[in-house]
């Protein structure tokens, strides 16, 4: 992010207006969600966006450890977001750093403001993300699978929350960017939105936009934001009504 020019002059949207792996500006990359893929977890959802591949478990609600986390009033909604050494084409140095305890703080947030908190006092829902590979994007792809994991889990929610980055390369604004898009591009604006309440519930930035750029990629993310919705419930759908003994193919956009 920031501008960096690419290397040899390339650009990351040709004269026909398509982007480095043919998307137009308004595309997302294509999206499978499988809802209750782990046997062991309360609630789970395996996710594939592009190249992204990440997995979330819930556990909970389950009494709060250490004690003095607890609230006698609602339960902690805890994400542990982690990204695995072999994710990246870099080897990523395993265990917390900044970033990830960043992504699962404000995934955290996101969540706790659909859940309904105050009907499990004193105990700690623990929302696991893990990604298995990555390819930009990995906290919108993170929240919109762990919010299917929380809804398989059977936790009361107000809904679910939908998740999607719209962002800047070439002085044009485009939706999801991909891996070269989020190093070579000028800006990201990663979103969280419950459709049923038209309610933002994550915005980051990164990067520089004008007041009109950033509405035009609001705007842009919140209708994607809508078509993930759909992706989301149909996956759930399709655990709760499957016969006994059938697996999920797993479904998606495009
Ligand atoms: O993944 P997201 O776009 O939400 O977060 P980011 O901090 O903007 O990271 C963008 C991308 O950079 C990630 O999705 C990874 O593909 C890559 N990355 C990496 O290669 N090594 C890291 N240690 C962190 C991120």
């Amino acid at each position: 992010m920031g501008g960096t020019p690419l290397p040899d002059g390339i650009k990351l949207i040709d004269e026909n207006g398509k982007r480095l792996d043919g998307r137009r500006p308004d595309e997302l990359r294509p999206l499978k969600i499988e809802a209750g893929a782990l046997k062991r977890a309360n609630g789970s959802a395996y996710l594939e966006w592009g190249n992204n591949k990440v997995m979330a478990a819930v556990y909970g609600p389950r009494e709060c450890h250490p004690r003095h986390m607890q609230d006698p009033t609602k339960a902690l909604v805890q994400c542990h977001y982690n990204m695995a050494s072999f994710s990246v084409d870099d080897r990523k140095r395993p265990g917390p750093d900044r970033r990830s305890q960043e992504i699962s703080k404000i995934t955290s947030e996101a969540l706790t403001h659909v859940v309904f908190t105050e009907y499990f006092p004193k105990t700690s829902i623990d929302v696991y993300i893990e990604v298995l590979q990555a390819n930009a994007g990995t906290r919108c792809a993170g929240l919109t699978a762990a919010s299917v994991a929380l809804a398989d889990a059977g936790i009361p929610m107000r809904d679910l929350v939908a998740s999607c980055a719209a962002g800047k390369i070439d002085d044009t604004v485009v939706l999801d960017l991909g891996k070269e898009e989020d190093n070579f591009g000028q800006a990201d604006i990663p979103v969280g939105y419950i459709p049923r309440d038209d309610e933002i519930v994550l915005l980051q930035m990164d990067g520089d936009l004008t007041a009109d750029q950033f509405k035009t990629g609001l705007n842009m993310a919140i209708e994607a934001c809508k078509k993930i919705y759909d992706v989301q419930r149909d996956a759930l759908k399709r655990k709760y009504t499957l016969p006994a003994g059938k697996t999920d193919e797993g479904g998606g956009v495009n």
